[in-house]
């Protein structure tokens, strides 16, 4: 028995493939450096969901999601002042609860383009500041940041930002995915499967680390600094962030795409040159330790450091993540609702027997 189902195939899908020994991802017959900074988030949504749904090409996604942000709006508005007292991703679950899976919006554009209108206004609450209504003439990325700022992004901030979400969008029968796709099984529905996506990757073991990664650039502060502290956080047991991967023996290609991004935004330059000192230096020291497991740099070390050059608070960046995954998990769910099966696995008892059992 897998304790965590490492090996275990659970899924036949269409959508995309992690090679961890060759350090792949293919998206729908495409390697991610294919698509990432290429293509935008709309034109990559519809790849993933062509055949599914009545998706069309890049510029109908676009078009669609845009009046569907427009038309999540008002939620945003009605539930922000029951978000009192909840973190960002918290805020974020509560919101998605305000989505319908009667709106006539199919539920695919709907919980994709209400991820942003969502996690803008949130950012913004925190701060005190009124929520901004969407541009439906606006591509994702680019209203997203709009809608964070109350103004227009640069277009390097905005391509920086369309290249992460594609980064994101999809990667195999991850923790967040499985898990939508176990609630699709049962029929429950596209926001009901995207809420229970989004709660798998709040832990700091998926989707929870990039947060995590800066806090630990802060702490360690300056190069002299770096090995002592990385040797005595691996001493007191603890993990590093943004290191190691269940699949992935090799480095995580996400990592490579979003270093190569946040280079290109200046905000970045010396915390890029830090944490990349601070990177090697884990290496080494998790390769002389973990003998009997490679571990490498993955996607959340260097998300950490785009989404810092944006400007986005730290709290935010699980709910960010989800921005960029929700089309990969209602690809998932619009998968398995096709070729229904409900998902229901066995587990194996080794609690005690009744007195009288045969
Ligand atoms: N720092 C230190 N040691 C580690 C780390 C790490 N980041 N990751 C794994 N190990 C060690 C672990 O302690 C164990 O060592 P030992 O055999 O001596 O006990 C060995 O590697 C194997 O660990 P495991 O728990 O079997 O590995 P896993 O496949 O369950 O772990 C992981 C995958 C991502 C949960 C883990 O690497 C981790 O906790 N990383 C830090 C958190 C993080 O960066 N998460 C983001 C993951 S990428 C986003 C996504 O795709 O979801």
């Amino acid at each position: 028995m897998s304790v965590g189902l490492d090996d275990v195939v659970a899924a036949e899908t269409a959508l995309s493939h992690v090679d961890g020994e060759a350090g792949r991802l293919i998206i729908r017959g495409f390697d991610l450096e294919e698509l990432a900074g290429r293509q935008s988030f709309e034109a990559v949504s519809s790849l993933l969901w062509r055949d599914l749904a009545a998706a069309g090409d890049a510029m109908a996604v676009r078009h669609a999601l845009g009046a569907a942000r427009v038309a999540a709006f008002p939620i945003a508005e009605r539930l922000l002042p029951m978000s009192a007292g909840l973190s960002p991703v918290e805020a974020l679950r509560l919101m998605l609860s305000g989505l319908s899976d009667a709106s006539p919006i199919p539920g695919h554009v709907l919980v994709t383009a209400a991820m942003p209108v969502f996690v803008a206004a949130i950012t913004r609450h925190r701060d005190g500041l009124a929520p901004v209504a969407p541009d439906a003439a606006l591509g994702q990325a680019a209203d997203f940041l709009r809608m964070l700022r109350g103004q227009a992004a640069s277009p390097a901030e905005i391509h920086a930002l369309d290249t992460y979400l594609v980064t994101v969008i999809d990667h195999g029968l991850n923790a967040s995915t499985f898990t939508a796709r176990v609630v699709a099984s049962t029929r429950a529905g596209m926001v009901s499967s995207v809420i229970a996506g989004l709660c798998a990757l709040k832990g700091p073991l998926h989707g929870g680390a990039p947060g995590p990664v800066l806090d630990m650039l802060d702490e360690i502060a300056t190069p002299e600094r770096i090995r002592p502290w990385l040797e005595q956080a691996l001493d007191n047991g603890e993990r590093l962030m943004g290191f190691g991967h269940r699949v992935y023996r090799v480095r995580d290609p996400r990592a490579d795409v979003l270093k190569h991004v946040a280079a290109t935004l200046r905000a970045g330059a010396n915390r890029i040159q830090f944490a990349d000192e601070v990177e090697r230096a884990a290496l080494a020291i998790l390769a002389e330790r973990k003998r009997s497991r490679p571990l490498q740099t993955n996607v959340e070390f260097y998300t950490a450091l785009v989404l810092e050059a944006l400007a986005l608070p730290r709290e935010t960046f699980t709910p960010v993540f989800a921005v960029g995954r929700v089309a990969g998990w209602a690809a998932h769910v619009l998968e398995q609702e096709a070729a229904n099966r409900l998902i229901r696995p066995q587990s194996r008892y080794v609690g005690p027997l009744p007195k009288r059992a045969a």
